[in-house]
């Protein structure tokens, strides 16, 4: 069987939890600022914990906050959680990314921050529209949760933003087994927001400290090769391994994560991940472009385009409407797994009923057809064959 993804993790992270390292949360901020190029950077517990404690610093309330309608649903929760509003803007039918013209049409001066996201590693295209909005008086935060090294001109697209925004959780180009970032330019509203999280969080209690830390050490053990198809097999056949999977993103409560602090094991894990970035970033990429050039496009099968620029967190396969679950069953039939990424346009959820926005056709679209392959730094080149052959196979049985 070939996972969907596989977390990069290797012997040095495993054994840096239990090395002595002076003010791992500290360090952590000054790396990660030098490799995102902002002057600042603050460690929260989740990313979408940051973008509360931003919004809420900022003295924003029952503002219009403009977000993607396809994106995560956690980043307008962090919307809803500072007591302000997401407000939905489509992308059109050929971009993942949001519709341009639709944002600058319905931001003005009742925007107080529009959040640009490069979904999927995919660029948002900073010229032009970053300016506009900054016109406009408008906060630009970047999102570049799922697109660490996404490049315009050579120079990271984030750079172009005032905030930008990393999450840095399990699934993400560089893990800290949970945690986000946020970077800044401005060092007034770093403070701002510095003093934000200080005095409304606090360290993590002890038990909540081993429970991930426990988490983190089985999740370890549990991608190495000779226990991964024990694991596959729980994950389908019994409900144990949701117990450390799951997570409560069902309704708009604050949980009380959103107050802790990251532990320092997930700080010194993430000191490790960042140096391996570059590494595993290349190995994407040489992916993403072995399965472009080998994947067959049909009436029914089509891959999601990217350019050099990119830095893509997964590889998607866009099934023709109506054909997706038929599409699953022959990935399984022949052991590969894969994720639905995402499977939902936001301003459709129930949690966000409440919340007005202009409709997003393309965004439910999107949501209705993209399936996630294998796709992460370690995938051996014989199991991206198998991969390829397995999705070329699919036209024939159709
Ligand atoms: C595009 C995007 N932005 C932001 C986030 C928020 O990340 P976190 O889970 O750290 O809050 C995610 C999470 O999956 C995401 O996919």
């Amino acid at each position: 069987m070939i996972p969907e993804i596989k977390p990069y993790l290797h012997f040095k992270e495993f054994k840096t939890q239990f090395q002595k390292i002076n003010n791992p949360i500290e360090q952590f901020e000054a790396s990660f600022s030098e490799f995102s190029g902002f002057p600042y950077a603050l460690y929260f517990s989740w990313a979408r914990s940051g973008l509360a404690h931003l919004l809420s610093a900022m003295g924003l309330k029952n503002q219009k906050i403009i977000t993607p309608a396809y994106t995560c649903e956690v980043v307008p929760q962090g919307i809803a959680w500072s007591g302000n509003r997401p407000y939905f803007i489509d992308n059109t039918a050929n971009n993942i990314n949001m519709d341009n013209d639709l944002l600058l049409k319905h931001s003005g001066s009742d925007t107080p921050v529009a959040i640009l996201t490069s979904l999927f590693g995919r660029k948002h295209n900073p010229d032009i529209i970053v300016q506009k909005l900054k016109d406009k008086g408008i906060l630009v935060i970047k999102d570049v949760s799922l697109a660490f090294g996404v490049k315009h001109n050579g120079i990271p697209v984030s750079n172009y933003a005032d905030v930008a925004m990393y999450s840095t959780n399990a699934g993400k180009p560089v893990s800290s087994y949970g945690g986000g970032f946020l970077t800044f330019k401005d060092m007034a509203l770093y403070e701002k927001v510095k003093a934000h999280r200080n005095n409304n969080a606090f360290p993590p209690k002890f038990k909540s400290i081993f429970l991930r830390q426990l988490s983190f050490n089985l999740q370890y053990i549990a991608f190495q090769k000779w226990i991964y198809g024990m694991v596959v097999y729980l994950k389908d056949n019994t409900k144990i391994i949701d117990i450390f999977v799951k997570q409560n993103e069902e309704d708009l409560s604050i949980p009380k994560q959103h107050y802790e602090i990251p532990a320092k094991f997930q700080a010194k894990i993430g000191l490790v991940q960042l140096k391996r970035f570059e590494k595993m970033d290349y190995n994407r990429k040489a992916l993403a472009n072995f399965y472009e050039k080998e994947i067959n496009k049909s009436e029914i099968i089509n891959t999601v385009p990217f350019n050099e620029d990119d830095s893509l967190s997964h590889f998607h396969i866009r099934v023709k409407k109506g054909k997706r679950e038929i599409f699953k069953k022959h990935l399984l039939k022949n052991s590969i797994y894969f994720g639905i990424h995402f499977d939902y346009s936001n301003p459709d959820l129930l949690m966000f009923k409440d919340y007005k926005s202009p409709d997003a056709p393309n965004s439910r679209v999107w949501a209705e057809e993209m399936v996630t392959i294998p796709f992460y730094p370690g995938l051996s080149k014989s199991n991206a064959h198998r991969v390829v052959e397995v999705i070329n196979k699919f036209k024939i049985i159709e």
